[in-house]
């Protein structure tokens, strides 16, 4: 289903079903399984990608519709270089697609996109589309829908230790400013709350460097379906999952 047409609306159906979960305002997704999916239909690896944006697109669309105010989607570490080079252009030429194709759909949702990750490494072209993106989508107030693109947690991380070192070198701060909030405001997703909820699907029982500070509280639901299968069954299976699940945040009563 296309994203390119008008406004995402709220069946009521829908709106009953949102009313008895818990809504995380922040949730974090694994899209993981794409080449299995291929490979069990005979096909190419790439057609699984392929299929990946479909479902890709369709959660966007329940995150709209369920009122989730943050999604951040993983969909190219800073490790998948490892892969076959036709299969990282691959990856790339779609997301370029969805980024450019979608955008219209996006912003007539109100919706604001922001990519998260390392782009110094990417080609100029890629970096002024990802720019752009961005600066047309600042101003939006609706679902925040964060890329993460390049990404990686450990690297997240060491580029906030460089950069808050070179500040404490330049005397712009002293060892004493440096706190947990400064850290979490020197990553990519400063401003970005946490993530309440991480749904990996594919199987994979890890987080596989995604979020590394950021999730530490997180709740982790881990699905069997492969990336391509998901659909709304899927999401809010997760989501009755994270709503049958206490948040202690270290304490001992439940607070949400
Ligand atoms: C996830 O699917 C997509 C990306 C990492 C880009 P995979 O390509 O990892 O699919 P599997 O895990 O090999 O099935
Ligand atoms: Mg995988």
């Amino acid at each position: 289903m296309p994203l390119e047409s008008a406004k995402i609306t709220i069946p009521d159906a829908k709106k009953e079903a949102v009313a008895k979960l818990q809504i995380p305002v922040h949730i974090g997704v694994t899209m993981d399984g794409n080449g299995r999916w291929a490979q069990a239909r005979g096909k190419p690896r790439t057609e699984g990608h392929r299929e990946g944006i479909k479902a890709l697109r369709k959660l966007v669309e329940y995150a709209i519709q369920f009122d989730v105010s943050y999604l951040t989607v993983f969909s190219f570490s800073s490790e998948n270089w490892r892969r076959p080079k036709n299969e990282v252009e691959f990856i790339f030429k779609l997301l370029r697609r969805f980024v450019e194709s979608d955008l219209q759909k996006l912003h007539t949702n109100n919706v604001r996109i922001r990519i998260l990750g390392d782009r110094e490494k990417l080609e100029a072209g890629l970096q002024k589309i990802i720019a752009q993106v961005e600066s047309k989508t600042a101003s939006n107030t609706g679902l925040n829908l964060n890329v993460a693109f390049n990404y990686g947690g450990r690297a997240e991380i060491t580029l906030a230790v460089r950069k808050i070192a070179g500040s404490v070198k330049n005397g712009d701060i002293s060892l004493d400013d440096i706190n947990e909030n400064l850290v979490a405001e020197t990553l990519f997703t400063s401003q970005i709350p946490d993530p309440d909820l991480l749904i990996r699907t594919g199987g994979e029982q890890r987080t596989s460097n995604f979020l590394v500070w950021q999730s530490a509280y997180a709740e982790l639901v881990f699905l069997e379906v492969l990336w391509p299968d998901f659909g709304e069954s899927n999401f809010v299976h997760a989501l009755e999952i994270y709503s049958s699940r206490q948040r202690r945040f270290g304490g001992i009563e439940a607070v949400s």
